[in-house]
């Protein structure tokens, strides 16, 4: 363990530590991700005394480079030290209400603090004394669960979950992080004890959500999610895909597990949280957009103008940032039909320019989408679908490079139509502006100021007006 306690701030701990006489141990996520090999910045020190003079002591000896926050209300404090966060809290005993995730803290050994632990894997320490530097302490065989890859909790799981039910998310989160199996007694108190996720406030559980959704198979974390009963409490909307209906003999696919399906898809291609948001939402509508039409058998019609609208309510449900990523959400949910309806049919410039005019920057992420939504399991289907979207990618490329529409900028500002016609804001000026544009998308006129120019004192005359500023001829 030593060769990972090389950077100075762990001699520079060890060294205040020890002048203070306080036994001090790295603990926790830092122990188990150097154990796992993976890189962390975030370091946990848990002293037997007073975290906070510990770190301001630390601190004091770094130098200005260290900056301090102290949590008195919680005993905690943290410096930030170039790319490092580190965390001292003295070693705590913890008891809890029925009723509530704040637990009553009261000093402890570091045996009570191993013990308040969620996880075996987190609940390992390692020595930064003299007489201990860099051995390992691991009183509940977290080594062998990491061996053997399983999520254990070192206490009574009813207990450690009832504790704090946050730790029931904290578990799936892990498993699906790190391809771990929950531990079976475990994952039966999660599932005894789902109903007390409650308790816990939408941004923590969110902020597991997207850890699930960004592990390298989400659809791990969801189906165990589902299995435990806090997927129904957590993301009804999302729950509400499971299941298929028969009506004369006909069933629909499962959109759960489909849905499941194009997440895993476009994890392989995109680690953008918010692309994968709209793969999870991409056809949340289709339990309330679903009919059964005799001759067509099973539809879904609007289910992209629907769960576009819904997209807002999930996110202020779920506390997700109701901000542009929501929006962009929103967009690619709406348009992910639209590359499919193209790949079916003969692609004409025109709706090509209309799909670059609607997705704008977000064309290739849309793509992405589309490709992973193709889940079908008749190869040839698979391979033709592809190619297809194949063709449209090539032709979007082409018509880019020609009309340049992905950024797209009216060629003629709305003040340039107001000069052109001495016109004040007025209707008018919006119906020549969308005017112009239907003749850009529909390839009757070039995308430049000249060709707009034209077009505008051409078609301001079908509205009889006449032009009184000509700035081409300027
Ligand atoms: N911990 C806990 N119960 C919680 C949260 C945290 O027992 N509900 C303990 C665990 O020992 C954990 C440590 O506090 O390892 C630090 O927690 P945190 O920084 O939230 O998580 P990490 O385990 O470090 O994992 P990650 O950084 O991936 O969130």
């Amino acid at each position: 363990m030593k060769s990972f306690l090389g950077h100075p701030v762990f001699s520079i701990i060890s060294e205040v530590a020890e002048s203070m006489q306080l036994r001090t141990f790295v603990i926790g996520g830092f122990v188990r991700d150097i154990t796992l090999n993976r890189n962390s910045k975030d370091i946990d020190i848990v002293v037997l005394g007073n975290g906070i003079d510990l770190a301001l002591n630390v601190a004091k000896k770094i130098g200005p480079n260290a900056k301090v926050n102290v949590f008195k209300n919680f005993g905690t404090a943290m410096i930030r030290y170039n790319e490092w966060e580190v965390e001292f809290v003295g070693a705590r005993k913890e008891s809890y209400r029925s009723d509530s995730r704040k637990p009553i803290v009261e000093d402890g050994t570091i045996e009570d603090d191993y013990s308040r632990r969620d996880f075996t894997i987190n609940a390992m320490a390692i020595g930064l004394n003299n007489d201990n530097f860099g051995e390992l302490f691991d009183p509940f065989d977290g080594l062998g669960d990491i061996d053997r890859a399983i999520i254990k909790t070192p206490l009574d799981p009813e207990i450690t979950f009832s504790d704090d039910p946050l730790r029931m998310m904290r578990a799936i989160r892990f498993a699906a992080q790190l391809n771990f199996k929950i531990d079976p007694i475990c994952f039966k108190a999660i599932k005894k004890n789902a109903e007390r996720i409650k308790i816990v406030s939408g941004e923590r559980i969110v902020e597991e959500l997207n850890k699930i959704i960004l592990s390298p198979i989400p659809s791990d974390g969801f189906i165990l999610l589902d299995e435990s009963g806090l997927l129904p409490i957590i993301f009804p909307q999302f729950s509400n895909l499971k299941g298929i209906e028969i009506v004369e003999g006909k069933g629909h696919k499962d959109n759960f597990y489909h849905t499941l399906e194009v997440l895993d898809r476009i994890s392989f291609h995109t680690n953008n949280l918010w692309l994968r948001w709209a793969a999870l939402l991409h056809d949340i509508a289709k339990p309330i957009t679903k009919k059964y039409l005799p001759n067509e058998g099973w539809t879904f019609h609007g289910h992209e103008f629907v769960g576009s609208k819904m997209v807002k309510s999930i996110f202020r449900d779920l506390k997700l940032p109701l901000n542009e990523k929501m929006k962009y959400v929103e967009k690619l949910v709406l348009l992910h039909l639209r590359p499919i309806v193209l790949s079916e049919e003969i692609v004409t410039d025109s709706a090509i320019r209309r799909l670059l005019s609607d997705a704008q920057e977000d064309i290739d992420d849309l793509m992405t989408l589309c490709e992973a939504d193709v889940t079908s399991k008749n190869p040839e289907k698979v391979k033709k679908y592809l190619s297809r979207f194949q063709l449209v990618r090539e032709k979007l490329k082409e018509i880019e490079a020609k009309d340049k529409i992905r950024n797209w900028q009216p060629p003629v500002s709305g003040e340039e139509i107001m000069e052109a016609f001495n016109l004040t804001p007025c209707k008018n000026v919006g119906i020549i502006k969308e005017a112009i544009r239907e003749a850009i998308l529909e390839g009757e006129i070039q995308n430049n100021f000249d060709d707009a120019y034209q077009f505008m004192i051409d078609f301001g005359k079908t509205l009889g007006m006449e032009i009184v500023n000509n700035k081409k001829g300027n």
